[in-house]
């Protein structure tokens, strides 16, 4: 039920940009932020991606991707971690299908992930979306979908996934539910709640 609630405040907030009632300078000031936030939120993401990326692309030459396997297990908290300070942020991605436990969704982000997975059923692509939380906090979101390079740790068993790599991936997480993805799957949120009292 609270989730339900909660997805329709989300509706109600995505579709209020057409909300021809409001006064014109509340809707330029909302729409301002709502600009300003999702910019800071790309920042956050598109960062957090490309360093978490490129981490498991040297680690993969390296170290094979039974090796990348190990780092990402060891290295993921870390990155986001550093990345969190360093935009005075709290970053996360999450999922229903998740590799880590420790990436369950709680119940709002459940309600988006629901809301983006029938979207992307339907066939539209799920955008990016920033909520205000209160004066101090907004949340920003973005969908994650599956790429090629992803298969190799997210795919099958057996054909994109060789069973040795995923063997080490059994004992890292036993409870694994991340594989099966095809490119282009909707895979997930980044889920981000960034401090907006921040003076950066
Ligand atoms: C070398 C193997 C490997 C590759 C390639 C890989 N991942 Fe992962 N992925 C992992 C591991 C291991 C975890 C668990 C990390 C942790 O402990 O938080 C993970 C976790 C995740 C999570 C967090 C939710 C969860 O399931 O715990 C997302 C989202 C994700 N991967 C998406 C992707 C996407 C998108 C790609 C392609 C761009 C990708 N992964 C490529 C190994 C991989």
């Amino acid at each position: 039920m609270k989730r339900y609630l909660i997805l329709l405040i989300f509706m109600a907030f995505i579709s209020c940009g057409n909300n021809e009632n409001k006064i014109e300078s509340e809707k330029n000031s909302a729409a301002d932020l709502d600009r300003k936030y999702k910019e800071i939120g790309q920042r956050i993401t598109e960062e957090s991606f490309n360093t978490l990326r490129n981490k498991l692309m040297e680690a993969m030459a390296s170290r094979e991707i039974s090796g990348a396997i190990e780092f990402c297990n060891i290295a993921a908290y870390p990155i986001t971690d550093s990345l969190s300070k360093e935009f005075n942020a709290q970053i996360k991605r999450t999922t229903f299908k998740f590799r880590n436990p420790n990436n369950a969704p709680n119940d709002k982000e459940a309600a988006i992930l629901e809301y983006y997975e029938k979207l992307h059923a339907s066939g539209t692509q799920p955008k990016d979306s920033v909520i205000t939380i209160n004066d101090k906090q907004v949340w920003y979101i973005r969908p994650i979908f599956v790429q090629g390079i992803c298969q190799n740790c997210h795919g099958n068993i057996g054909s994109t996934i060789a069973q040795n790599n995923y063997d080490v991936i059994k004992k890292l997480y036993p409870e694994d539910k991340a594989i099966d993805y095809k490119s282009g799957d909707f895979r997930g949120i980044w889920s981000v709640i960034i401090n907006t009292d921040d003076k950066k």
